[in-house]
């Protein structure tokens, strides 16, 4: 068989562990003839693809970004190709021309709603989740996730040592555009105070009573973690608004930080590669068994597989009965609510 590995939307770490976990599953295991798509989607109508062999997926199991490059163009908007009418038709006989039998396509939520559409349209498609934000629905985890969870802590825990010797309000912005995984966990694993997803909501001025509250006990700092999907005026970043809000309702000097792609870069933790290699694995047996039309997921300890079709254009929200949640109010954590 020849089967093509493409990732597209934002990179994040734990994506070249996979192109080497498909790649040399299929090589070494399977005998198949593997080809590295560049650029997303857009590198099979443009035919910019590279045979891979064992040798030269060797050394990327700990690099983060991907070696194939990756882009967030839609590739069905049609100025992707100059004087193109039908995107579509161009793809399905590239492919042919290509002379592929499946692609892998690794990715985020808009990955995952385009594997869907050209696996419609008669490719053989296999999606492999990948996503910081770990939001990907119809899996327990994605790889990246991990890693940022980590950076992401130890942002955190750096930032208390400063918070308590200045006695000061220390607000920190990571990553999540619309769901609160990062922030919960990075947030629990670093003893913040306060912490505000997008799923939850917020009322600012409980937020005040409750630092407020927090001085009148003797702890005149607190820690407050966000994440950059919370609701706030356009024109701000959310880290900047609540702190300008906590400073002007609590009188307490306050500080913002925001973490922003230092979250996604750098190499994977070694979770993250383990998962990455167990995915690609599993995606390559996948193709030997001609299942496609298919995303691989994780389920509980398994890892299995279900449809393109239910995944795609849903999200996987944090529930208000997360366990870190329910645990978090007990400890008297204030979820902005
Ligand atoms: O989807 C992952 C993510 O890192 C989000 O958390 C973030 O909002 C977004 O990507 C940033 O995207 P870009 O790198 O394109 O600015």
């Amino acid at each position: 068989m020849k089967i093509g590995i493409l990732t597209s939307g934002g990179d994040c770490p734990g994506i070249n562990a996979t192109i080497r976990g498909v790649g040399k599953t299929a090589i070494m295991h399977y005998g198949m003839e593997v080809y590295g798509i560049h650029s997303g989607y857009k590198g099979i109508i443009s035919e910019d693809i590279e045979r891979f062999t064992e040798r030269s997926l060797s050394g990327i199991l700990n690099l983060g970004g991907t070696i194939l490059g990756t882009s967030r163009e839609k590739p069905f908007r049609k100025q992707l190709i100059a004087n193109e009418d039908d995107i579509q038709e161009k793809l399905l006989r590239k492919y042919r021309e290509l002379g592929l039998d499946c692609v892998v396509c690794i990715g985020g939520n808009g990955t995952m709603k385009t594997a869907n559409v050209i696996s419609r349209l008669g490719l053989n498609v296999i999606a492999v989740p990948k996503t910081i934000d770990n939001d990907i629905w119809g899996t327990d985890i994605t790889f990246g996730f991990n890693t940022a969870v980590n950076i992401a802590t130890e942002a955190i825990d750096r930032l208390h040592s400063t918070a308590s010797s200045h006695k000061r309000v220390m607000v920190i912005e990571v990553m999540g555009h619309h769901v609160g995984w990062i922030a919960l966990h990075a947030g629990m694993a670093g003893g913040g105070d306060v912490i505000l997803i997008p799923e939850l909501g917020f009322n600012i001025q409980k937020i005040n009573e409750f630092i407020l509250g927090r001085a009148a006990r003797g702890k005149p700092y607190s820690i407050v973690v966000v994440a950059e999907g919370i609701d706030t005026p356009k024109c701000m970043k959310p880290a900047e608004y609540i702190a300008l809000e906590i400073s002007r309702g609590t009188g307490i000097e306050t500080r913002q930080t925001v973490l922003g792609h230092i979250q996604r870069g750098g190499n994977p933790s070694p979770f993250d590669r383990n998962l990455a290699t167990l995915l690609g694995g599993h995606a390559t047996e996948m193709i030997s068994r001609g299942e496609f039309g298919r995303m691989v997921c994780v389920n509980g300890n398994h890892i299995s597989s279900i449809p393109l079709d239910e995944v795609a254009n849903k999200l996987k929200l944090v529930k208000d009965n997360n366990n870190l949640i329910i645990q978090g109010r007990r400890m008297g954590i204030c979820f902005g609510n």
